[in-house]
């Protein structure tokens, strides 16, 4: 099984990025852990800062993956464009957040990936990616 796990904007920061929020972890140390623990799934990783990167990636994997877990960051509010990308293509997207989206400011409660998606899971840390990984399996 071919996942993708794609991150959006500042989640390059993770572990220095305000930590009461995202925790202490890198992400590059949570993949390790992750990939250890998942040994039979091929799992791949891509972050970009940059919108147009991140719909290239789906419409790269989009047609051959079995599934995409992907946190837009703050592009989740606002891209249309990224919605457009995942109603596109062929494999299902979980969307994930490290935060519960629901307990901060109103305009994180609005998700362009949602619609879109097979499912969406939030809030509970770098966890959250781990179920949206268990659900694929
Ligand atoms: C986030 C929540 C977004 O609102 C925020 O812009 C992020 C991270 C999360 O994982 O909790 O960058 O997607």
């Amino acid at each position: 099984m071919k996942i993708l796990i794609l991150n959006g904007p500042n989640l390059n920061l993770l572990g220095r990025r305000e930590p009461s929020i995202y925790g202490n972890l890198t992400f590059d140390e949570f993949f390790e852990s992750l990939k250890k623990n998942y040994p039979t799934v091929e799992l791949h990783y891509f972050q970009s800062n940059i919108e147009g990167e991140l719909i290239n990636k789906l419409h790269e994997v989009g047609f051959s993956y079995h599934g995409i877990i992907f946190n837009a960051g703050a592009y989740t509010h606002t891209s249309v464009a990224i919605g457009d990308a995942i109603k596109g293509i062929d494999a299902p997207v979980i969307e994930v957040h490290i935060s519960n989206v629901h307990s901060r400011e109103e305009f994180r409660h609005v998700s362009y990936i949602a619609p879109n998606s097979k499912g969406v899971i939030a809030g509970f840390g770098l966890q959250s990616y781990e179920l949206g990984l268990q659900s694929f399996l």
